[in-house]
């Protein structure tokens, strides 16, 4: 099949490859010049594993294509996807600015029949929307179908290929027939391919996120349960997510949730909810609990040192907002290291990839360090912010060796007591006690 993908972001040039990857050939358009630039070149503006290997293939193969030029690009495709971010607006709803024109631009452009599909996460009724501003620039045909996507940062790729399921929201079984051939190479698992009415397809990705923002929130006040009345949350949690009906993904406690998802589509949700007479008391707790929990670890780190932290210096292990991603957008490790900052610590940070986007948040405010140890020396304190695999098993007598004091706030439970206990280091966990150092 001929196929555009507009916005080619995290998802936009994800589904494009891995669509290319599946026999397609696809055209990846934005309007940012010098990433399409540099993808051409077979170069990859964004870390996501395995996405750099099958670029390049596809690119040699002559199945995958980048460019600027949107009409050249709808005039080549018969199914263009809308993959256009949708960032918060001042009230809470989703911009979709970007959205409705590129609906309009590819109305513009468009010179038959096209299957028109909302890849980007969008408010309910966005597809009458898109129909409307295409509708109003074209004589052609058209279809529009709203095709949410579910894939996680840090492994973008296998869900894309290896979809749990794939949401198909339309009226027109012209257009879902196109769908389902193009998804079928995706789905040979068995994984169903879900239709419904476009509406239902644009909730089922909100009512997605804000369940596992729900959850992630209910765990993170569980573990500040259990602190307070000596409970230890790992045991709880392990408890709770062995009931089937509960499962153990999005039960790990940390600093909260962030990325480019999470928080604006909770928002998002709540505005609908609004705008249709019906508050959401649910989420607006999972915000205020998530909003608090991103000061948990400065909280920790105040009442061990005091409010004012001028000549205190402090590690910090992880910055993007979850491992296997250089994401920074709403990354709780901004809210702590501002924080911080404000305070007037010194901060010595490191991340495995996202040092290039922290430097855009931070510039010379903060030091950057390429080897996590390198972040150690002299530092009062290490906070581990994200769960990076490299975290798990570091050279504990290398770090003792390194700090100033072998203190360490971990907002992702990553070590255990007996070990901090051995290796004499005062230890600061979530929702679990403390160990400290004689
Ligand atoms: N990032 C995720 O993990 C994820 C997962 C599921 C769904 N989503 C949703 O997918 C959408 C895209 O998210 P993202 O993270 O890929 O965003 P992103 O910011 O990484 O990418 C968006 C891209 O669109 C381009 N763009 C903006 N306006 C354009 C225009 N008029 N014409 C052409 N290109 C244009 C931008 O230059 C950018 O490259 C959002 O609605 C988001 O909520 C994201």
């Amino acid at each position: 099949m001929k196929v555009c993908v507009i916005g080619t972001g995290y998802v936009g040039l994800v589904a494009g490859t891995c669509f290319a990857e599946g026999g397609n050939d696809v055209i990846c358009v934005d309007i940012d010049e010098r990433k399409i630039e540099m993808l051409k070149q077979g170069s990859v503006p964004i870390y996501e594993p395995g996405l750099e290997e099958l670029i390049r293939r596809n690119l040699t193969e002559r199945r995958l294509w980048f460019t600027s030029d949107l009409v050249a690009a709808v005039r080549a495709s018969d199914i263009c996807f809308i993959a256009v971010g949708t960032p918060e607006a001042s009230d809470g709803s989703a911009d979709l600015r970007a959205v409705l024109a590129v609906a309009g631009a590819i109305g513009q452009a468009m010179n038959g029949y096209r299957v028109i599909v909302l890849k980007s996460t969008v408010p309910v009724g966005t597809a009458d929307k898109v129909r409307a501003a295409v509708k109003d620039r074209t004589t052609h045909e058209f279809d529009v179908v709203s095709n949410p996507e579910f894939l996680k940062e840090g492994a973008a790729v296998e869900d894309f290929m290896k979809p749990d399921r794939v949401v198909i929201g339309g009226e027109n079984p012209r257009a879902i027939d196109i769908m389902k051939s193009l998804y079928a190479p995706f789905v040979r698992t068995e994984n169903p391919i879900l239709v419904m009415d476009n509406r239902s397809a644009e909730m089922t990705k909100y009512a997605a996120n804000a369940f596992l923002a729900t959850k992630i929130s209910f765990v993170n006040e569980i573990a500040n349960l259990c602190e307070r009345v000596g409970a230890d949350v790992n045991d709880v949690r392990r408890g709770m997510g062995s009931d089937r009906r509960i499962g153990h993904h999005f039960l790990f406690p940390g600093t909260g949730y962030g990325g480019s998802c999470f928080p604006k589509d909770v928002q998002a949700i709540i505005r609908t909810a609004h705008d249709a007479g019906m508050e959401f008391p649910l989420l607006n707790a999972v915000e205020t609990v998530n909003e608090k929990q991103k000061h948990l670890l400065v909280d920790k780190v105040v009442k061990k040192y005091g409010a004012k932290l001028g000549g205190r210096c402090f590690g910090v292990w992880g910055l993007a907002f979850k491992p296997r991603t250089d994401d920074m957008r709403e990354a709780p490790s901004i809210v702590i290291i501002e924080e911080l900052l404000k305070r007037g610590a010194r901060i010595e940070a490191h991340d495995p990839e996202a040092l290039g986007e922290a430097r855009k948040v931070f510039g010379d405010r903060i030091n950057y360090h390429r080897v996590n140890y390198d972040a150690l020396p002299g530092t009062d304190a290490l906070l581990v912010v994200t769960d990076w695999n490299e975290f798990r098993r570091p050279d504990f007598a290398r770090m003792k060796s390194l700090m100033k004091t072998p203190v360490i706030f971990d907002g992702r439970n990553l070590y255990e007591h007996d070990v901090m206990q051995a290796q004499g280091f005062t230890y600061y966990p979530i929702g679990r006690s403390a160990v400290e150092a004689n």
